[in-house]
């Protein structure tokens, strides 16, 4: 276990954005938590599980303790031909553990390649992108239990898994995500019916068959059009999620707006892309100081250098009253804000 105390935590978040914790503690094993609920330093004070940093907004210090678990390891569980089963570790990187998959030819993660972020992240928030969900994948999930230091195993029903959602997210806090068991269809069937995704295939030079590494491949280059990389420029990804809206709401403002894109949802409801809602109000490429809107995908907000979690936050705010005043649509911010 390692303390740091006072932690700077700009380069744990890849918003960029500068402040301290009052503990920062890394955890290289499972083991270590005893341990660490053991130590008289950090009851009672608020905790938080880091993992990439990616879907986190700091709006000022932190007076309790990041908890960072670094746990590492991938392997093959079983590979049959109906069925592969991998297991990760909670502190790999998502996108290495992705591409290690797709380089021994397993199929099923292309979908949710150049994601940031770490394994032990991705159920928490039922990553997803192009057609495909991290609960389309996820056999089990195991944890830690923070409130008994119990081991615990989640099945995927378990998980409550919803659009960006589950029980870890609705209870945060509450488990450390230690590894991450997932089953994959040993057949390639091949997702791509997102928008981009043909075209980016087809501009390919490699013209061999279709497989896994060729889909990752094109699925990369339709993130980077329109992505930033936080390595680049700060961001969080996507900072609302797309709004479900009643569908009578959905009839209204379509009659009103014939362009606006509307996805089926659950019955009674629609989706409406929230990028849509946000460029429609003029805030695509908008800037106020260093906090901005990209300006190629109004969903992303971004530190072009100094902003503060507070001007950020204070962007976010301004854009979810446009939006409310102008479709009567209520925004739900995505990453976590500390
Ligand atoms: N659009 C605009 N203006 C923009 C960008 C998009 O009007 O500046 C409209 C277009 O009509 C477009 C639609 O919004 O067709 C949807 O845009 P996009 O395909 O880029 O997807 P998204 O709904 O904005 C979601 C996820 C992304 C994920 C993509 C691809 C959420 C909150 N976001 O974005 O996830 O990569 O789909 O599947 O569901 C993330 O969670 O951080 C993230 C990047």
């Amino acid at each position: 276990m390692r303390v740091v105390e006072h932690a700077p935590l700009q380069s744990f978040n890849t918003f960029h954005v500068a402040a301290n914790a009052r503990y920062l503690v890394t955890l290289e094993s499972p083991d270590e938590l005893t341990a660490f609920l053991a130590d008289s330093r950090f009851s009672g004070l608020p905790l938080f599980v880091l993992g990439g940093g990616s879907n986190l907004l700091l709006t000022g210090d932190f007076a309790g303790v990041m908890l960072c678990p670094r746990f590492m390891g991938r392997e093959v569980l079983s590979q049959e031909v109906e069925r592969v089963r991998l297991r990760a570790c909670a502190g790999e990187s998502w996108d290495g553990f992705v591409d290690w998959a797709v380089a021994q030819g397993f199929a099923g993660l292309e979908n949710l390649s150049c994601i940031p972020g770490h394994v032990g992240a991705a159920p928490v928030q039922n990553i997803g992108a192009y057609g495909v969900e991290l609960q389309d994948v996820v056999e089990r999930v195991e944890a830690l239990d923070l409130s008994t230091g119990a081991a615990v195993s989640f099945t995927r029903d378990d998980c409550q898994f919803a659009y960006r959602d589950s029980v870890f997210k609705r209870n945060p806090g509450r488990y450390l995500i230690t590894a991450v068991v997932f089953s994959l269809a040993g057949k390639f069937a091949p997702r791509l019916d997102y928008p981009g995704v043909p075209a980016a295939l087809a501009a390919q030079q490699d013209e061999g068959p279709l497989s896994p590494a060729r889909v990752r491949q094109a699925i990369c280059a339709v993130r980077y059009g329109k992505l930033p990389d936080p390595a680049v420029l700060g961001n969080a990804g996507s900072f609302f999620k797309n709004p479900l809206v009643s569908q009578s709401l959905a009839d209204s403002l379509k009659g009103e707006y014939a362009s606006m894109p509307v996805y089926p949802a659950a019955a009674g409801l629609a989706k409406i892309p929230a990028a849509w809602l946000i460029e429609q109000c003029g805030f695509k490429g908008y800037r106020a100081g260093d906090a901005g809107v990209h300006e190629k995908h109004a969903l992303v907000l971004v530190n072009y250098g100094q902003a503060t979690g507070a001007e950020l936050w204070a962007l976010a705010e301004k854009i979810r009253l446009a939006v409310r005043q102008r479709f009567g649509v209520e925004l739900e911010p995505e990453p976590n804000r500390l």
